[in-house]
């Protein structure tokens, strides 16, 4: 699956917004289709008519009423790359950094799933309102991505900072985010995902709530980014993702099997599987009775799959994740360093809003030379990515051959 092509312009009721029709044109031209969604203000600026001439797409405005399709804006708002927000309004920052929904622009927006741009632009003396830059600040910490406005001459008369950058520069802004970004070309990267499975007999077993989710999340996105990805998975509900050497194991044993005859070959490893610590001491070939069972079942130790790997990593990149409920960077920071992992990414999985089995994670980068990177809740697919951003900047960078055993 290629990176989808298409983004939403959110156009707000700004005096800038008579610029948009340019800016999609700029887009078309490059190849990105543009689905416009407009405020019933915006209207004032440019009209529907045009917007549409130029998009080609229908546009969604406040008084959107589609009978045939009720859900419209949100289908038309489905599988997008990215979403920009041109010229945005101190009103629309100010609401959306407080989750008000209340016009067809910020209930879409409300709905994304994709990466968003915002770029304000208003009067200089409005940019410079502590109420605005705390909702700019707001957004950010939110994982918006802010395009600062330029500093000049205003339509009112005015100078300072408010103006909307060049659309030049805000169609090669959305062109990166969206373009193939294929900065992991012919490396190969192994990633795992999901839970394990230990059998304790014929029917039962010992697992966890890992969905692997984020592993496949991973995997997708290093693929898209131009990996040759092998994915080696447990017992996973969610889809297989395509183009991608897919390998199914059941038990600890078996992944950390297929992992020892792929380690040597490949460039990096992402260890994002939660992996059952113990097993059964013994397993029944078939269905135990009440009466063999007893109380207990014995456990043992599985190989920990990572400090092993971990011995033989030479110069290839190993990212883990430490599931914790306690002392969260603390304990990362010690698996990272006994493990011999060059990334490790510390969750919280003692909160229910993130972590096992849901859409969103939030995490923290732990890395040997940098100081830890506190990544906002975001849908674990932005979250791959941020993760993977790290580790291409890792392997094109020269790292020290060996700092484990070797
Ligand atoms: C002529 C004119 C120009 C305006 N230009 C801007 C602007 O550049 N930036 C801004 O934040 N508000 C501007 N406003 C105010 C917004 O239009 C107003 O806050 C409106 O409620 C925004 O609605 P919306 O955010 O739903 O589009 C302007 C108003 C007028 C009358």
């Amino acid at each position: 699956m290629a990176t989808p092509q298409k983004i939403l312009l959110g156009i707000t009721g700004g005096i800038a917004a008579y610029k948009t029709p340019e800016l999609i044109r700029l887009l078309v031209k490059k190849g990105i289709a543009v689905q416009v969604v407009m405020t019933r203000t915006a209207e004032q600026f440019v009209t529907p008519v045009t917007l549409r001439s130029v998009s080609g797409e229908r546009v969604l405005t406040a008084d959107w009423n589609n009978q045939e399709d009720p859900f419209d804006h949100l289908n038309r708002t489905r599988g997008l790359a990215a979403a920009l927000i041109a010229p945005a309004t101190a009103n629309f920052l100010g609401k959306l950094a407080h989750g008000v929904a209340d016009d067809l622009l910020l209930t879409s927006v409300l709905a994304l799933e994709c990466p968003l741009f915002v770029a304000p632009s208003m009067n200089p003396r409005m940019y410079a309102n502590p109420a605005v830059q705390d909702n700019i600040r707001i957004l950010e910490g939110r994982g918006v991505h802010i395009i600062r406005p330029d500093e000049g001459e205003m339509a009112c008369g005015d100078s300072g900072a408010g103006r909307l950058p060049s659309i030049g520069h805000l169609a090669t802004v959305i062109e990166e985010a969206v373009g193939p970004t294929a900065d992991l070309k012919g490396k190969r990267i192994i990633v795992t995902a999901g839970p394990t499975e230990e059998p304790i007999d014929a029917v039962r077993f010992i697992s966890n709530r890992s969905s692997g989710r984020m592993g496949v999340a991973i995997a997708e996105a290093a693929r898209d980014r131009g990996a040759d990805v092998t994915l080696i998975h447990g017992p996973l509900s969610i889809p297989l993702p395509e183009n991608i050497t897919n390998i199914s194991v059941r038990r600890a044993q078996e992944m950390m099997d297929e992992l020892a005859a792929r380690f040597g070959g490949c460039d990096m490893l992402v260890m994002a599987a939660a992996v059952s610590d113990f097993r059964p001491s013994v397993v029944y070939d078939s269905k135990m009775k009440k009466n063999e069972a007893g109380l207990s079942i014995s456990l043992e130790q599985n190989p920990d799959i990572l400090e092993r790997l971990g011995k033989h990593k030479e110069n290839r990149l190993i990212i883990g994740f430490a599931a914790e409920t306690d002392n969260l960077l603390q304990n990362a920071r010690e698996k990272l360093l006994r493990k011999n992992m060059d990334v490790i990414c510390a969750n919280d999985v003692g909160r229910g809003d993130i972590g096992f089995d849901n859409d969103y994670n939030e995490i923290t980068l732990i890395s040997r030379t940098r100081e830890p990177l506190s990544l906002p809740r975001l849908p674990k697919r932005q979250l791959a990515d941020r993760i993977l951003d790290e580790a291409a900047r890792l392997l094109s960078s020269p790292r020290a051959a060996a700092s484990g055993q070797g």
